[in-house]
């Protein structure tokens, strides 16, 4: 099957289900068994079924099912939110000791809260790595690091990794490698094609699609990361409710066609902001100029509708100037609805590898289904205050 049509079949079955087209909301604490010796005997592998509400409902494993078929994993793990998927991916495989390589780009609560908070607090070191490293990461391969970290194109400032680079090394040393993919979703592309062991979604974005459901996954490649990595998440007593599994589920049998109208307008608002004399950089590696171009087209099907701008003079007065006027975009945490947004981005306030070279402020734009030409005249607009602010 093609990749739109596995869309549409993956993760539900309606002869089972009376012929309704979509799985059921399976609302579960107390699962019941019709006797004490299926009880007794449910199994060593306790994630095969349903065995109480916190474990899974079918309505789960229907999710789970659909996320792992588009990847192309073994299983998936879903999670009540993308960091929670980070932070149960992440300590499934370190402990204390361990060693974590993780990119400098990365989402910032990955690094705030995992590597500086929680794994910093469970005696796990991590050295931070420039995200152009490639297979000069072997150089900085200690005997016990356990975890290579990636997001690819990195949060804010959207620098492409050459992945598969990274993974070689890695699989020769008995590494694990992590990637953050919810820039690109599974729709745009399967990381564990690229030799990644275990690939994070925030499905919150464009999974879900319409900014009303908090949700994360995990998938797999083997049999033994999904038993360790589900493990954990017992441990944690993570669940990822009923409703919002169905939700994702229903937002992802449209993925194709949004992510297809996200691209196509990010692309033609992006490049209109390249003409701008008041914009210096636009970081959309969909841009045949971008230093991260070549490397996208190589390992990633399309762009999603985020991407950050540098401007040539200014500050941040006109950049509220800018934002306040703004008619069609949100200001706002997230992003991958159906709706535009924006966001200031502070790169130098949080990298620790390359100092941020800009001293102009920087903006995060997600561009959503409205008419690109509405957002177009409702950034022009916006120059224009911040031109004269400037001024
Ligand atoms: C790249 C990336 N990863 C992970 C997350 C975390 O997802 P959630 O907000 O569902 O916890 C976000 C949220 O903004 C994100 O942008």
């Amino acid at each position: 099957m093609k990749k739109d049509t596995l869309i549409t079949y993956t993760g539900r079955d309606p002869e089972d289900n009376y012929g309704v087209v979509n799985p059921p909301v399976y609302h579960a604490s107390t699962i019941t068994f019709p006797s004490l010796d299926e009880y007794e005997n449910r199994g060593d592998n306790e994630f095969d079924r349903p065995q109480y509400g916190r474990t899974g409902t079918p309505t789960q494993f229907a999710f789970e099912e659909a996320i792992s078929a588009l990847h192309g994993g073994f299983k998936t793990v879903s999670y009540p939110s993308g960091l929670a998927a980070i932070i149960g991916a992440a300590t499934t495989f370190l402990q204390q000791g361990d060693h974590l390589l993780m990119a400098d780009t990365v989402y910032g609560p990955s690094r705030i809260r995992l590597a500086n908070t929680v794994l910093k607090r469970a005696g796990v070191k991590t050295t931070f790595f420039d995200p152009g490293i490639g297979e000069k990461i072997s150089d900085f391969i200690l005997p016990e690091t356990k975890v290579i970290f990636m997001e690819s194109p990195g949060s804010l400032t959207f620098e492409v990794m050459d992945v598969p680079a990274i993974t070689s090394v890695a699989r020769d040393k008995g590494i694990i490698t992590m990637i953050d993919n919810t820039w690109s979703s599974p729709y745009f592309c399967q990381p564990i094609k690229l030799g990644v062991d275990v690939v994070i979604e925030a499905c919150t974005k464009y999974v879900v699609g319409h900014s009303d459901v908090m949700m994360g996954s995990v998938t797999l490649n083997s049999s033994e990361h999904y038993q360790l990595v589900k493990n954990m998440a017992n441990n944690y007593g993570y669940h990822a409710a009923p409703d919002d599994c169905y939700m994702a589920l229903r937002g992802l049998r449209t993925i194709s066609v949004r992510l297809q109208r996200h691209q196509e307008n990010a692309y033609k608002v992006a490049t209109w902001l390249v003409s701008r004399s008041e914009i210096a950089r636009v970081m959309y590696p969909a841009l045949p100029e971008d230093p991260g171009h070549e490397i996208w087209k190589r390992d990633h099907k399309g762009a999603s509708g985020l991407f950050g701008v540098v401007f040539t003079e200014g500050n941040w007065k006109a950049a509220a100037a800018l934002i306040d006027g703004l008619k069609h975009f949100g200001l706002g945490a997230s992003w991958g609805g159906f709706e535009s947004l924006v966001l200031p981005a502070h790169p130098e306030k949080i990298r620790t590898v390359n100092e941020w070279p800009h001293k102009t402020p920087c903006l995060r734009f997600h561009i959503g289904l409205e008419d690109p030409i509405d957002l177009i005249a409702d950034l022009d607009a916006g120059l224009t205050r911040y031109a004269l602010a400037c001024s």
